[in-house]
């Protein structure tokens, strides 16, 4: 809803020249703090994939985790961890993607997902789509099935989306 949304927005703090000079940073601790903040962006996160056959919600460390948790027991489905790299344990696949500046590597166990179950990817942030691809890809060649993507704000203005072309279903609660 818009005042949904609105409510959202009001909770979230842009910061100025953060983490670099020219940055605005969207902190989004506000928003986790607040109760119905919460409860409410993981419900509009959610909802466009209740009754979508979701059985398991794919996050990347760190705050794909706090949001990927809350979304899986919203749509009663497991959660399977991407990881920054040496983290798991067992057999992984590990992808390595361009940053802006420098590279960055993500790993997930080689049998969290089983051939063609249905997965939803979850972040908090859509920027320039690197870390969400890298995601997807991962998915991909474990033979998951790619249900939808579901961020709580996109920043449209640096085309995330259009990395992520090959999947369809993207929702951004909120659009900046
Ligand atoms: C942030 C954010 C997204 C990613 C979005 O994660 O949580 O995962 O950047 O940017 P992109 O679309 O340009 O890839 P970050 O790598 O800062 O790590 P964190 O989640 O551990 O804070
Ligand atoms: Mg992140």
């Amino acid at each position: 809803t818009d005042a949904g949304m609105e409510q959202l927005h009001s909770l979230i703090r842009d910061v100025a020249d953060w983490p670099k000079p020219g940055i605005v940073f969207k902190d989004i601790t506000p928003l986790l703090a607040d109760p119905r903040g919460l409860a409410l962006a993981v419900e509009m996160m959610a909802n466009p994939f209740r009754g979508q056959g979701i059985e398991l919600v794919v996050g990347a460390e760190s705050r794909g985790f706090i949001f990927g948790t809350a979304i899986a027991q919203a749509l009663s489905a497991g959660f399977v961890p991407i990881r920054k790299p040496n983290k798991l344990p067992r057999e992984t696949h590990q992808l390595t993607y361009d940053l802006e500046y420098g590279q960055d590597t993500l790993e997930i166990h080689a049998d969290a997902i089983a051939k063609g179950q249905r997965v939803l990817m979850v972040d908090d942030l859509l920027a320039t789509g690197g870390t969400m691809k890298a995601c997807c890809d991962l998915i991909d060649r474990l033979g998951g099935e790619i249900a939808g993507v579901t961020v709580l704000i996109e920043l449209d203005f640096l085309k995330g989306r259009q990395k992520l072309k090959p999947y369809d279903s993207v929702h951004a609660v909120l659009t900046y």
